[in-house]
């Protein structure tokens, strides 16, 4: 795999070729929004930054595009202006706006009280419907998926004793301090670009690339590692998809070691309703999912299997009395309970996966060709429903190839342009999803525009 920046290129197109287009699509984007500019384009006042949220200044459009309202894969602007959305909002909102039987959770649990640190009795069902769905047998409901690593790392360390844990270089797991590291010439250091942080962090953390086998043996050999956290395909760094035999390795080496394995599936439960885990027959101590598992309501998963629920209920006998350090105020409130019982009733089917498995396949076979027809070193990489192009040859092998496969340039030219031509993508890589409530027209509309974006780009 080549990088794909040089000095004066990226993906093998000039950045002077780069930084007309990128000019040209920002200016087109502005001059169709006046309504948001107005609003939006000197910053909302009172906010830090101009927004409520820092993430939404990384979109690449010169201001951003205030939202409507968005209704199944389609957002609409305040300018009036219509997306189809592959975005949804970074998977949050992996399985379309408002799904309806979510919607009609909601506002069904809205007349009842929203947070009340007791069960409902849509709770009554929610266990059995997890252990059912991912195969663990006991649960535990949070807020984000950031704070589910976080406690299932907590009970790894808890149940083995042993003080670190063990990431794959490229890995995101949410602000999670411990899995802040990565590989930088060879060494592990802190994640490049943290703000405040107040450890260093490879003392908490071993680090190696990801289908290395020899060097996960190596590093888990120390005996002093928790657990190995890290999404079946690394997802977070372009996308990574493992090499036949690496998951039996990985768990193999995880229980020669006595190292615990928990699987993120937060992103790739793109790949069906049991996530990777059960298509493929993972085989975690620990689970985590969050983001869209409750339709777009803030909630998150996590799950241990019999053994290590066993070892942490012995745990919990011998510990000192006090609080564990796991658990916010607002996790497990009743709007949760109902709206993710809906999700995994009604939502996360059978039949919206084929939908979206069918569709997601389109839209590879479509962009593959029409970086074929450029002529273009790119590639692209699919997980289930989740697609994604990549400005460099591939396949992809670690989290370091990965890193040096991004286009930071190119790609903001071209998601610009993608957003001109009506179609919204993910921000921070080349990331399209498919919902159940997108349409075969929404993928051809994205792959004509990704065509002639790619096609003007290489002429
Ligand atoms: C694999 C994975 N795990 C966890 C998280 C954290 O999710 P949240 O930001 O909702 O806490 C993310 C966020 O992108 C993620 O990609």
């Amino acid at each position: 795999m080549k990088a794909s920046r040089t000095g004066q290129s990226e993906g093998g197109i000039a950045l002077s070729r780069i930084a007309a287009v990128r000019r040209r699509e920002a200016d087109r984007f502005a001059a169709n929004r006046p309504r948001t500019r107005e609003r939006v384009g000197a910053g909302i006042a009172g906010f830090f930054g101009g927004v409520p949220m820092h993430w939404m200044l990384d979109w690449p459009t010169p201001f951003p595009i205030l939202v409507e309202k968005a209704s199944g894969a389609t957002i609409t602007d305040v300018d009036g202006i219509v997306l189809a959305d592959f975005c949804l909002g970074d998977t949050g909102s992996m399985f379309g706006h408002s799904p309806p039987p979510v919607a009609r959770a909601i506002r069904r649990q809205a007349a009842r009280g929203l947070t009340y640190m007791l069960p409902s009795e849509d709770a009554l069902f929610l266990g059995d419907l997890l252990t059912a769905r991912f195969g663990l047998p006991s649960w535990q409901i949070a807020t984000t998926a950031t704070d589910a690593n976080r406690f299932a790392l907590r009970v790894a360390r808890a149940v083995t004793g042993r003080p670190k844990i063990l990431v794959f270089n490229g890995c995101y797991h949410g602000s999670v301090d411990e899995t802040f590291v990565r590989i930088v010439g060879g060494q592990p250091v802190n994640r490049p670009g943290l703000a405040g942080e107040f450890r260093h962090f490879p003392d908490t953390t071993r680090i190696v690339e990801f289908n290395d086998l020899p060097a996960l043996d190596r590093e888990l050999a120390h005996g002093d590692v928790a657990a190995v956290i890290t999404e079946p395909v690394l997802t977070n760094s372009c996308m990574v998809l493992p090499e036949p035999g690496f998951h039996a390795g990985l768990r193999k080496l995880t229980k020669k070691h006595g190292t615990l394995l928990l699987i993120d599936e937060t992103h790739t439960i793109s790949t069906g309703p049991g996530g990777y885990t059960r298509r493929y027959r993972l085989d975690p101590d620990l689970f985590v999912l969050g983001k869209p598992v409750a339709g777009g309501v803030p909630a998150s998963v996590w799950g241990m299997s019999a053994s290590t629920a066993r070892r942490y209920a012995a745990y919990l006998k011998t510990k000192e009395p006090g609080y564990s350090g796991m658990g916010t105020t607002l996790s497990a409130n009743p709007l949760q309970f109902a709206a993710m019982r809906a999700t995994l009733e009604e939502v996360m089917t059978e039949e919206n996966y084929a939908h979206m498995e069918r569709l997601a396949a389109r839209l590879e076979a479509g962009i593959a060709a029409a970086i074929g027809r450029h002529g273009l070193q790119w590639h692209v990489a699919r997980v289930g429903a989740r697609v994604e192009f990549i400005c460099a040859p591939g396949p992809l092998r670690t989290g370091g190839e990965a890193e040096a496969a991004h286009a930071p340039a190119l790609e903001a030219a071209i998601h610009v342009a993608l957003v001109n031509r009506g179609c919204l993508i993910a921000p921070f890589h080349n990331m399209m999803l498919v919902s159940p409530a997108t349409k075969a027209a929404q993928v051809d509309r994205l792959v004509r525009a990704f065509d002639e974006v790619a096609g003007g780009l290489a002429a």
